[in-house]
């Protein structure tokens, strides 16, 4: 019997592709940092019955009307803003993510982005390079305090949550808002919910974790950020598509507020010609929650449990639904 043919939008190591090789073909984008161009995508998984993709491929309803041999689409991040589920569903194609391998790592890397833009480190780190360093000053990279201060999580999923059980190692003050409210977790962090406008004016520390949808696009505009502390300091580690970044950027300019640390864009990625990156206020990252060795790895083991559980009629591990 035939095996079925996976197509892999990225090159990944083999060694992780081993325990799978007598029940697949696999077929490899040959580059590990471009992106495989869209008609190559569809030319590919046009002969696919499995496809384990990036946050990089737009998989929209015109890919899925041609790709119409796909059973499943593992895509190797929890986000999947990048695909179009409903349609995916329509097409009896099974649609995964990469939930709760990553939460603790995109914790981790929210919460430095935080400790980092606000104890200036990437500013502190320059005086040195760029021999700037003069005698000790009283005030000389002076930063903001992080411990004790209030931080209002906005989006409390597994990652806000990861995020609050750090913030409350800090001792920090938990506001949060969520479309839900979770009592269990009140209950853990002692933490606070309010609404939205509630949370942003009253943090020192505002942390978008929301996932990307219509209700959730350029959440962060004008209007927010006039609405936060001349004090507060954003950070983003979630989706791009959430602020609004011509407002962020006359916000940080303008000292509406103090600064920012993001760690995802509306467009990547960006280069230094981008306006945020000219400002000393801003942290910027190149997408990197996850991105720590361990979880890479367990991101692409579970999008390929899940490719091999929907071939021998399992339930998938980790299905989203639109
Ligand atoms: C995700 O998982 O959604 C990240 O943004 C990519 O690791």
């Amino acid at each position: 019997m035939n095996k079925p043919t996976i197509y892999i939008t990225r090159k990944i190591p083999t060694s992780l592709l081993a325990p799978y090789q007598e029940s697949f073909e696999f077929k490899m984008w040959e580059k590990e940092d471009v992106p495989v161009p869209q008609h190559i995508l569809i030319e590919e998984s046009k002969q696919a019955q499995g496809l384990l993709c990036l946050i990089t491929e737009n998989i929209d309803a015109d890919f899925l009307k041609q790709a119409n041999h796909l059973k499943v689409i593992a895509n190797m991040a929890v986000g999947y803003d990048n695909i179009d589920v409903e349609a995916a569903n329509k097409n009896d194609i099974i649609v995964t993510n990469t939930p709760d391998v990553l939460t603790e790592t995109t914790a981790d890397l929210t919460f430095t982005l935080l400790l980092t833009t606000a104890r200036r480190i990437i500013e502190a780190n320059h005086t040195i390079n760029n021999d700037e360093w003069g005698d000790w000053a009283p005030f000389m990279m002076a930063g903001s305090d992080v411990h004790h201060k209030k931080i209002g999580i906005i989006g409390m999923g597994r990652i806000g949550e990861a995020v609050g059980r750090r913030a409350k190692g800090f001792g920090m003050d938990i506001l949060y808002h969520n479309r839900k409210r979770n009592k269990e977790i009140e209950a853990e962090l002692n933490a606070t919910y309010g609404t939205f406008q509630e949370v942003i004016a009253e943090a020192d520390f505002i942390v978008s974790l929301v996932p990307l949808t219509d209700e959730t696009a350029d959440l962060f505009n004008e209007a927010a950020f006039r609405n936060m502390k001349s004090s507060a300091i954003f950070i983003n580690a979630s989706r791009g598509g959430v602020v609004d970044e011509q407002a962020l950027y006359e916000a940080l300019k303008n000292g509406v507020i103090h600064a920012a640390g993001l760690d995802v864009f509306k467009q990547e990625p960006i280069d230094s010609s981008h306006p945020l990156a000219s400002l000393s206020n801003a942290v910027l990252l190149p997408h990197i929650g996850s991105a720590s060795v361990q979880t890479r790895e367990a991101m692409i083991g579970l999008c390929l449990q899940n490719i091999n559980n929907v071939f021998n009629g399992k339930a998938a591990l980790t299905e989203v639904k639109n």
